[in-house]
């Protein structure tokens, strides 16, 4: 399918997002439970640059560190350490493994890195194939450095959820703009991650669009109970107590904590199922749970973020946002901060 439209998306990944040169080399890793049609058109784009892909396909582990024991891990560090840059296709990630933190641990020394957790070709194509990245990329950055000046945010929606923070000034924020540069670890475009002073956490979290692993599209809204960055309730249907058993049974208590919040700014990205599209969708929040990445905590010293069992998502639609009283959402439409800010989402078509 999307066999005329697919390698143009992949050029596009490569030529124009990666900058990939004549002469570097790319891993381009996946697992078999994902889409194979877009590995192969990655590696065929990489060649048509000139570039020297590497394609790594393993047996799908569990995700996240619970996956470490079933991966050829010292084979895959020293793969992905020897490249210039790294797609992971992967739907059982590698991303939170120890593989990953390995890889990753030195940032003069690591390839440049995108995540794409389970992209198939028709999600490539809508979300790369056909946004115009140069002005994502501008909005993006405007609307990075407008939250990481707050120090106050509340985050609501008209699910019932209503929750408070505050930014730890000066942490790191995972922005995916679209562009990644050397050295860089970067998600899928269209969404800007951090983690608040977790103490400070306080409110309900209620998901309506997906939690995942292990749940997928929810068939009614999970509500968390969060007090100083700890859920310590878990209300909803079935699927709240399907999730509770499922963070119990990891007998981790940083599975009971929140681990990010993200911004979903994709302009064409839609409620599909998958995780990595379902977090775009045009003003969601996404909350994080269980294990951090070292790169959402790079000023915690002495560790590589902070170790979990492993991690799991959940999407709230139509978020209204304040940073410091100020709102930038309204159910999910940008109201602010500043009027040029507005006007790119304007132009993005939102
Ligand atoms: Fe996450």
């Amino acid at each position: 399918m999307y066999e005329y439209e697919l390698p143009n998306a992949c050029l596009k990944l490569l030529r124009d997002m990666f900058k990939l040169q004549p002469g570097e080399t790319i891993a381009i890793t996946t697992d078999t439970v994902s889409n194979q049609e877009i590995v192969e058109a990655t590696a065929a784009a990489a060649v048509s640059l000139g570039a020297i892909p590497l394609v790594l396909k393993i047996a799908a582990p569990a995700g996240g560190k619970a996956g470490d024991k079933d991966m050829p891990m010292e084979a895959l560090i020293g793969a992905l350490k020897g490249c210039d840059a790294w797609v992971e296709y992967n739907t059982k990630l590698i991303f939170y493994s120890t593989v990953y933190d390995k890889v990753m641990e030195d940032p003069e020394n690591r390839p440049r890195y995108m995540n794409q957790n389970g992209v198939h070709p028709e999600l490539l194509i809508r979300n790369i194939g056909k946004v115009d990245n140069i002005l994502l990329n501008k909005f993006i950055m405007a609307m990075t450095e407008a939250t990481k000046n707050a120090t106050h945010m509340r985050v609501t929606a008209p699910n019932g959820m209503d929750i408070e923070f505050d930014n730890e000034p000066g942490r790191e924020y995972l922005v995916a703009d679209g562009f990644v540069r050397k050295g860089e670890i970067k998600m899928f475009p269209g969404q800007i991650a951090w983690a608040p002073r977790f103490e400070t956490i306080n409110g309900t979290i209620t998901v309506d669009g997906t939690l995942s692993p292990p749940l997928g599209a929810v068939k009614s809204p999970v509500t968390f109970t969060i007090k100083n960055g700890d859920i310590v309730k878990i209300e909803g249907g079935l699927d709240a107590m399907e999730f509770e058993a499922w963070l119990k049974a990891f007998n981790d208590p940083q599975m009971f904590k929140v681990a990010h919040l993200a911004y979903g700014f994709g302009p064409n990205a839609k409620l599909s199922g998958d995780i990595v599209e379902d977090e775009r969708v045009w003003g969601c929040t996404e909350w994080g749970f269980g294990n951090v990445g070292g790169c959402l905590v790079s000023d915690i010293p002495g560790e590589v973020g902070i170790p979990g069992a492993s991690h799991s998502d959940g999407i709230c639609l139509n978020c209204s946002v304040w940073l410091d009283g100020v709102q930038i959402l309204d159910k999910g439409v940008v109201v602010g901060p500043t009027p040029e800010i507005v006007q790119l989402a304007r132009k993005l078509g939102k």
